[in-house]
């Protein structure tokens, strides 16, 4: 995975111009890094050769880094759309995307991913630790029954994280896709942290 100078600098600029720089650089420690690196080595294993360029939707988007990092990826994709409940997201996240941004491929947009209608390509969730077991159940019933969806959790155990998986079997449990096409489990410096891809139905 390489990131170029261009897109480093729109980086810079972000945690620069952040409210809080501090908590902005959260989004770059090496466990959050190899994460993202792992989702897009296994999605470009998975992804539909034959469909136009995908949409991509990624819920809990945080302050764009998986964005940007898709985007830098070789891998063909038509538009990022990064959903975010917390307002201070939308700028950093946009900032963040800002070559994209200009040419409109990439928006940040403050919502609840819960109330948040997709119709997406592929439909990311690196964020299911910071939602309820019922919030993620009306969530999976919102999302169109043929995107792709791709979920990460982890079990590291901090207040902000309500709904974390012991194992891998546990994330399955909680995550309810009725076809996963791909299941794994990567281990970082402090935590465990899990992935499925796959289809809410067969
Ligand atoms: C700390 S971040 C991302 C952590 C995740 N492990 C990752 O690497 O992508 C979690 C994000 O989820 C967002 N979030 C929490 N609940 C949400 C909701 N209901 N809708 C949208 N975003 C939400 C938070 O605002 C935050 O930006």
């Amino acid at each position: 995975m390489q990131i170029d100078l261009e897109h480093l600098h729109y980086w810079m600029c972000a945690i620069r111009e952040s409210q809080d720089p501090k908590r902005t650089l959260d989004a770059f420690w090496r466990g959050q890094i190899n994460s993202k690196i792992w989702l897009i080595e296994e999605y470009s294993k998975v992804r539909n050769y034959s469909a136009n360029l995908p949409r991509i939707d990624i819920h809990g988007g945080w302050v764009g880094v998986l964005a940007s990092m898709l985007f830098q990826s070789g891998l063909k994709i038509d538009v990022i759309n990064s959903i975010d409940i917390d307002p201070n997201c939308e700028k950093i996240a946009n900032q963040m995307n800002q070559l994209e941004y200009q040419t409109g491929r990439f928006r940040a947009i403050t919502s609840d991913m819960c109330s948040y209608t997709s119709n997406a390509d592929v439909i990311i969730n690196t964020s299911c630790e910071h939602i309820t077991q019922d919030e993620y159940n009306i969530w999976l019933n919102n999302i169109p029954k043929n995107s792709m969806i791709i979920l990460q959790s982890n079990d590291y155990q901090i207040p902000e994280h309500i709904r974390t998986a012991s194992n891998l079997e546990k994330f399955k449990e909680q995550s309810h896709l009725k076809n996963i096409i791909y299941s794994g489990e990567l281990k970082t410096q402090m935590y465990n942290r899990y992935m499925l891809i796959g289809f809410s139905d067969v």
